[in-house]
């Protein structure tokens, strides 16, 4: 007998959807090296060609996180499937602040990124195929303000998502629910 998906209405509860899954995983890819990046053309001299690669790079990886994250809300919002919060009590109002403060850091973060490159006035290209039109003109002086946001929000991603990893950890090995295992695989 072949398994087909469960329709909406009766979710498996036991898992998120492949689709969920593959977003999450793929954010976290992404949230991940695009700090790396960061941090890693942080310790080369200014101007160096490897620095400029890594902060290119940066921008592309940026703009396909940009992407992927609005994806990732719609997919959440029209067919993703939501299951009960894992826990309960305390730690049930903790997860769903974290993962909320999560998604509202990220959008947040894209928007400076946006407002970063056009404040710097440098080129915006997505792997040199195509450039992003400067929606909205910003004065050039605003560039350390904002690149000093898009850093401190950065550092609050990685140090919530170490906090969640680290939650969903906490679930498998000492809780051992099936909270982690139902970011890990569908049917
Ligand atoms: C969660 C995702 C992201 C993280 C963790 C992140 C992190 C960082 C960090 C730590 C820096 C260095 C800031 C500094 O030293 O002042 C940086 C620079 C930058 N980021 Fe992001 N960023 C993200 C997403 C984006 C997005 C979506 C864009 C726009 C498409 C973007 C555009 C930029 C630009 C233009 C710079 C400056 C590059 C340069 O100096 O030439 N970032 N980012
Ligand atoms: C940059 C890193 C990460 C980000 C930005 C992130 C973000 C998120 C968000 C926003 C959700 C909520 C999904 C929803 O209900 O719509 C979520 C769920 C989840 N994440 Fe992450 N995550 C990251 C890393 C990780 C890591 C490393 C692990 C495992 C060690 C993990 C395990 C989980 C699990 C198990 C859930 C489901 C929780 C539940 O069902 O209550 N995440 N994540």
């Amino acid at each position: 007998m072949t398994t087909s998906p469960l329709p909406a209405a009766h979710p498996d509860p036991a898992h998120y959807d492949r689709t969920t899954i593959m977003f999450h995983w793929l954010t976290v890819f992404l949230v991940v090296g695009l700090f790396a990046l960061a941090e890693t053309w942080g310790f080369l001299p200014r101007g160096t060609p490897t620095r400029r690669l890594l902060q290119s790079l940066h921008i592309s990886f940026g703009l396909a996180f940009a992407a992927v994250f609005v994806l990732r809300i719609v997919w959440r919002v029209c067919r993703g499937r939501r299951l009960p919060p894992g826990s309960s009590g305390l730690l049930r109002v903790a997860s769903t602040a974290v993962h909320g403060l999560l998604y509202l850091l990220m959008g947040a973060q894209i928007v400076l990124g946006f407002l970063f490159r056009w404040a710097q006035g440098e080129p915006f290209t997505f792997f040199g195929l195509f450039d992003v039109p400067t929606l909205i003109a910003i004065d050039h002086e605003q560039r350390r303000f904002i690149g000093g946001l898009h850093d401190t929000v950065a550092w609050t991603i990685i140090v919530l998502a170490l906090l969640h990893a680290l939650a969903a950890l906490f679930h498998h090995y000492v809780l051992r629910d099936g909270v982690l295992r139902r970011m890990l695989a569908s049917r």
